[in-house]
């Protein structure tokens, strides 16, 4: 689903991202693993064209989208939750859903799964962003990214400062989108456990390189845990 080859990215005269290759398959969750600044929400950027690629591509589903704009990815099915999740406080919880189908004719629907797949949004419709807890933002945030129905759903670092119920919640409607079969998923995530538990595929990275991948299941084997705490 996701192919990128060669990726690298620089802020002026620093080297962010050093020759990343990697592919992300549908039904899969990708966990990007990595330590604050190694380079995770860079990536993530690139992938959705908020920063412009300076080399390598990106390819979803065998189209070349390295060159699109944020909104014709948007279009072609590339669904993101910024880390810090930047709903709009001001906005209600519909409103913020309506942002995520911008893109498409006035008149269409916010999906009902959505709601099943986070009832509290329902229940919140008409509150303001601003005045939901974290953990109901972060769902929002997911719930906005899904709302045009992407091939390619990617995550920045979903659990930070959220109370452990909801990341449970989280946890499980994202396995459930992977299984579904017709979505890849890439997580990034510095809480191990999380991501070893919803781990198909994992990266890890530092300094701008991917440093070790593999498989979810061989990730503890493989000492992925110590590479995070060193
Ligand atoms: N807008 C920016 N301008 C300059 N440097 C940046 C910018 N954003 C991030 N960086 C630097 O790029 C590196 C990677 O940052 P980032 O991708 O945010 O890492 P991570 O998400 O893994 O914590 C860090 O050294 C960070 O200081
Ligand atoms: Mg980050």
């Amino acid at each position: 689903m996701l192919k990128v080859e060669g990726l690298n990215q620089y802020y002026g005269g620093s080297h962010i991202l050093r020759g990343l290759d990697f592919e992300a398959r549908q039904g899969e969750v990708t966990v990007v693993l990595g330590r604050n600044g190694v380079g995770k929400t860079t990536l993530l950027k690139s992938l959705m064209g908020v920063v412009p690629i300076k080399a390598g591509t990106v390819c979803l589903d065998g189209q070349d989208i390295t060159h699109d704009t944020p909104y014709e990815r948007v279009r072609k099915g590339v669904g993101y939750v910024p880390q810090g999740r930047e709903i709009f406080g001001r906005l209600t919880v519909e409103e913020n859903l309506r942002m995520g189908l911008a893109y498409k004719s006035g008149g269409t629907p916010i999906p009902a799964e959505l709601f099943e797949l986070f009832p509290i949004l329902k229940q919140f419709l008409h509150r303001r962003g601003g005045d939901l807890s974290g953990g109901q933002q972060q769902q929002l945030a997911i719930a906005r990214a899904l709302a045009a129905g992407p091939k390619l759903l990617i995550l920045d670092e979903p659990t930070e400062g959220i109370q452990p119920s909801i990341i449970k919640d989280i946890g499980r409607v994202i396995r459930m989108l992977a299984d579904r079969g017709d979505m890849a998923i890439v997580l990034v995530e510095q809480y191990y456990d999380f991501a070893a538990e919803l781990a198909d595929q994992y990266l890890v990275m530092e300094r701008g390189e991917i440093v070790q991948r593999g498989r979810g299941a061989d990730m503890e084997a493989e000492g992925a845990r110590q590479r995070m705490s060193i």
